[in-house]
């Protein structure tokens, strides 16, 4: 069985992935690493961002590995890595080129097999998985997801503020919601989860309330 779990960024989606996975013994996909291992080797290998056949070669070129927890990109362990802020201002350009889109939706669904899995992305229910058994989108509001993420970034003790971080945020969502391909929008037969105010367990257990019936 397949369950997507499509949302923007900062709405708890790898959390909820991949505790969910966990508690249904299924295995667990993060695709959104899977884009920032190609822009973590972009910027290694000095490929010009902009550069649209470039990248498209790119990911010809390199070797992808993806498991429980890690991701390696010609055998070198890029889990850390590829969490850097680096990577993450590199990655709409990855995200955005239709080469790497193709490729990594094909990777996706070889990966998922026809196995048990909880994937989770943008575009999982709508464009990789549309034949998915259920589909969640998984959401907050801006300044709940915000807060959420100035939270965690202050117990790894950086400080910006709130409205430095909505205003990242509102960036990537734009980006998200208006990419020529893949773009984040919330498949038609998706059940939406708002989940502010709710805690993960919260969020779990209504999931799994949702897989039962
Ligand atoms: O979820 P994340 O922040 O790790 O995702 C990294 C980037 O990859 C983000 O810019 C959105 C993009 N992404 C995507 O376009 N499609 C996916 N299925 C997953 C992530």
């Amino acid at each position: 069985m397949i369950i997507t779990i499509d949302g923007p960024a900062g709405a708890g989606k790898s959390t909820v992935a991949r505790e969910l996975a966990k508690r249904l013994g299924y295995r667990f996909l993060d695709t959104g690493a899977m884009y920032r291992a190609v822009a973590w080797a972009a910027l290694q290998n000095q490929v010009d961002l902009n550069d649209e056949v470039a990248i498209g070669k790119l990911i010809e070129a390199i070797r992808l590995e993806v498991g429980e927890g890690w991701i390696r990109v010609n055998d070198v362990d890029v889990t850390e890595a590829i969490r850097s802020t680096d990577v993450t201002a590199a990655v709409r350009h990855v995200a955005d080129n239709p080469t790497v889109r193709t490729y990594l939706s094909a990777e996706q669904q070889r990966l998922a097999g026809d196995g048990d899995i909880v994937t989770e992305g943008r575009d999982q229910g709508t464009f990789v998985f549309p034949q998915a058994e259920h589909k969640i989108f998984l959401t907050a509001t801006p300044e709940e997801r915000a807060r959420r993420r100035q939270e965690q970034l202050q117990r790894h003790g950086s400080a910006p503020t709130l409205s430095e971080i909505l205003d990242q945020q509102n960036q990537r969502d734009y980006q998200d919601a208006h990419r020529p391909v893949g773009r984040l929008v919330k498949a038609d037969d998706a059940i939406e989860i708002i989940s502010d105010g709710m805690e993960i367990d919260q969020v779990l257990d209504r999931i799994v309330e949702l897989l039962e019936n």
